[in-house]
C-alpha cells in the first residue's frame, strides 16, 4: 500500500482578468479515499485540478499533501511528489500504442532516463523489462491488457479514457486527480470504469479527487463531496447529505422559471 497523505485546500482564490473562477474554497481529502467535487458548468471545478496540479497559479490561499505546500510549484513537480492527473478531453498521443503510451507515464520512476534506454544500456535493458512488466500489471488492474499493443488512437472511446487513466496510475501517484472519467461513456463503460475507480481506491489505497457530471457515478463512489458553484463553495459532506441540500438542488435546477406572460 501507499503511504497516503491528506490533501488540504485552504481558502483557494483564483482570479482570470475580471472574472473569479474560485473564490475561498476549501476542503480535505482523506486518504483513501474518493473525494468528488461537483457543481453547474462553469462553478470552477478544472480551476481547482488545475491549481491541485499546478498548471494554474492561484490568486490566494493553499494547497498542501501532508505538510508539504504543492502551491506554487511547478506541474512535474508536484507530479513527482505523487498527484497524478487526468484530463477532461483525451491527452494521449493517438499513433503511440498503448503499451508506449503508459511506459511515458513512468517517465518520473526511470532511473537509467530514455536518453540510456535509447542506447540499449544493460542496466536500462533490465530497467526498460521491469517497467513494462508493471506497465502489463496497471493494464491488467484498468482491463485494457488486451489492447496494448493497439495505437491509442484506434481504441474505442472507453478504452482510450481507461488508459489515460492507467497512464496516470502508471506514476505510482498518492492522489489521483480525474476530470470527468466517464464523460461520453456508455452506460456499459461507465459502469466498468466505475468498478476500477473504486478498485484503484480499495486495492492500491490510492486518494482520487473525481470531478463528475454523472451524478450516478458520484454518488455511487464519492465518501465525500464538495459542491462549487459560481466559484463559490456551496456544500459539502456525504454524498446523501450533499444530495438533499437544498442549495445543491437550487444550483443543478437554476433560477425558477420566469411565469409565462399572461397574455
Ligand atoms: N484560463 C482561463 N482564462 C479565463 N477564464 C477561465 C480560464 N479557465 C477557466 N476560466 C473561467 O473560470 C470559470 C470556471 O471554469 P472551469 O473550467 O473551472 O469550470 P468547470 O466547473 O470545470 O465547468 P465544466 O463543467 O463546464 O467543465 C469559467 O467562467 C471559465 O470561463
Ligand atoms: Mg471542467
Amino acid at each position: 500500500m501507499n503511504d497516503v497523505l491528506p490533501l488540504h485546500v485552504r481558502d483557494l482564490t483564483v482570479r482570470f482578468a475580471g472574472l473569479t473562477a474560485l473564490d475561498g474554497i476549501g476542503f480535505t481529502v482523506e486518504p483513501g479515499t474518493v473525494h468528488a467535487v461537483i457543481g453547474p458548468n462553469g462553478a470552477g471545478k478544472s480551476t481547482t485540478f488545475n491549481v491541485l496540479s499546478g498548471v494554474y497559479r492561484a490568486t490566494s490561499g493553499t494547497v498542501h499533501l501532508g505538510e508539504t505546500e504543492l502551491t506554487g510549484l511547478p506541474p512535474h513537480r508536484i507530479a513527482a511528489l505523487g498527484v497524478a492527473r487526468t484530463f477532461q478531453n483525451l491527452a494521449l498521443p493517438p499513433r503511440t500504442t498503448v503499451a508506449d503510451s503508459l511506459l511515458l507515464g513512468r517517465h518520473r520512476l526511470t532511473r537509467a532516463g530514455f536518453v540510456a534506454a535509447g542506447l540499449r544500456l544493460p542496466a536500462a535493458v533490465r530497467e526498460e523489462r521491469a517497467h513494462r512488466e508493471r506497465v502489463r500489471e496497471i493494464a491488467e488492474f484498468v482491463g485494457i491488457a488486451d489492447q496494448l499493443d493497439t495505437a491509442t488512437g484506434a481504441l474505442p472511446y472507453g478504452a482510450q479514457k481507461l488508459a489515460e487513466l492507467a497512464r496516470a496510475l502508471c506514476m505510482e501517484p498518492k492522489v489521483l486527480l480525474l476530470d470527468e472519467p466517464v464523460a461520453g461513456m456508455t452506460a456499459d463503460e461507465r459502469r466498468r470504469t466505475a468498478a476500477v475507480i473504486a478498485g484503484v481506491r480499495d486495492s492500491l489505497g490510492i486518494s482520487i479527487v473525481l470531478v463528475e457530471h454523472d451524478m450516478g457515478v458520484v454518488m455511487r463512489l464519492a465518501d465525500e463531496v464538495t459542491v462549487l458553484d459560481f466559484g463559490k463553495r456551496i456544500a459539502g459532506g456525504p454524498p446523501a447529505t450533499v444530495q438533499n441540500d437544498p442549495a445543491v438542488i437550487q444550483a443543478y435546477l437554476g433560477a425558477p422559471d420566469e411565469p409565462e406572460s399572461a397574455a
